[in-house]
C-alpha cells in the first residue's frame, strides 16, 4: 500500500516498518510523507490501539534523513524541511496512543531523532546511536537539539552532537536514551510483547498519561524554531557541500 513502509496490524498493535533498507532506512520526502499518513490514521482507527516503529532489513533502523537530496537544498527549503520533519516527528510525540521504537540498527541522525519522538524505546545489542550531522557540516533538525537535550541531560547531548560518533546499545541504555538492550533476534517479540501488555490498558487513562508526561516538558517550541532555522542556515554553507560531496564520494570532508 505504501511504496516506503510497510505495514501489519495484528491483535490491536501496528507495526510500521520503514522499507528502504538498500539505503539504511534514510528518510527522503516520501518516507516522510508515508509515515505522516500512517500516523494521522493511527487516530483515526478504532482497531490499532498502539504502534511499534522499527526498520526494514538486519542492518538499521533508520540512517537518517537521506544526504541523497541535500546539495539540492538552499536555506529556506532547509529550514521549512526541518520544520516538516518535527511537525510529523511531533505528531509521533503526541499520538494519544502509545508509539514505541524497536531499533534494530543504525539509529542515526533523524533516524536517532525518530527513535526519541516514539514514547519509549527498546533496541538490539547491535543497534548503534548517534547524531553525525556535524560531520555534514549540519545540525539535528527533526528535533535532536530538543530531545537529546532532555533525554540524556545537555552535556552528554552536547558531546554527542559535537563528537558525531556512534555509541552502542549498551551505553545508550546506560545513559537514558533506551530502555532495554535485548539480543537482536529478540527484539521485535519482546517489543511486541510489551506493547500487548501496555494496549490492555484503559485508552483513554494512557491518552491522559501522554499528554501529562509530554506536558512536563515544557518551553520548547522556541527550541524547535532555533533548530530549525540553524538547520537551514547550515544548509547555505560550504561546509554542508563539503561534508554532504564527501559523504557520497566515500572520503573524508575538508572543512573550511
Ligand atoms: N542518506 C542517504 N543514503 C544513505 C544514508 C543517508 N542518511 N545512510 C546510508 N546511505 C546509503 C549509502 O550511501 C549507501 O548507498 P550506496 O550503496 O548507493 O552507496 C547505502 O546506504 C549503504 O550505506 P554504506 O555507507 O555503504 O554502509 P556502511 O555499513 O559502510 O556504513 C553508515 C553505514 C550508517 C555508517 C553510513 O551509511 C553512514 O554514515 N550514513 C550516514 C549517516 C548520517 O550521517 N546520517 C545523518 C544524516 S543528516
Amino acid at each position: 500500500m505504501y511504496s516506503t513502509i510497510l505495514t501489519e496490524a495484528k491483535n490491536g498493535l501496528l507495526k510500521i516498518i520503514i522499507n528502504r533498507p538498500e539505503k539504511l532506512n534514510a528518510l527522503n520526502e516520501v518516507v516522510l510523507a508515508e509515515l505522516k499518513i500512517i500516523v494521522e490514521s493511527l487516530k483515526q482507527d478504532a482497531s490499532i490501539k498502539g504502534a511499534i516503529i522499527t526498520g526494514a532489513g538486519e542492518k538499521s533502523f533508520v540512517a537518517g534523513a537521506d544526504i541523497g537530496g541535500f546539495l539540492q537544498v538552499d536555506k529556506n527549503q532547509g529550514a521549512s524541511l526541518a520544520a516538516h520533519g518535527q511537525s510529523i516527528f511531533s505528531m509521533i510525540e503526541n499520538s494519544g496512543k502509545p508509539i514505541m521504537a524497536a531499533v534494530n540498527g543504525f539509529a542515526l541522525g533523524g533516524g536517532c531523532e525518530l527513535a526519541m519522538a516514539c514514547h519509549f524505546r527498546y533496541a538490539s545489542a547491535q543497534a548503534k546511536f548517534g547524531q553525525p550531522e556535524i560531520n555534514l557540516g549540519i545540525i539535528p533538525g527533526y528535533g535532536g537539539t530538543q530531545r537529546l537535550t532532555r533525554l540524556i541531560g545537555k552535556g552528554r547531548a552536547m558531546e554527542w552532537m559535537m563528537r558525531g560518533d556512534m555509541v552502542d546499545a549498551q551505553e545508550a541504555y546506560r545513559i537514558g536514551l533506551i530502555n532495554k538492550v535485548i539480543a537482536h533476534d529478540q527484539l521485535m517479540e519482546e517489543a511486541e510483547a510489551t506493547m500487548q501488555l501496555i494496549i490492555t490498558k484503559p485508552q483513554p487513562a494512557l491518552e491522559a498519561l501522554i499528554k501529562a508526561t509530554n506536558a512536563a516538558e515544557d518551553g520548547t517550541k522556541e527550541g524547535y524554531e532555533t533548530e530549525a532555522q540553524s538547520f537551514g542556515r547550515a544548509f547555505a554553507s560550504e561546509n554542508m557541500r563539503e561534508g554532504v560531496t564527501a559523504f557520497m564520494e566515500k572520503r573524508k570532508p575538508n572543512f573550511k
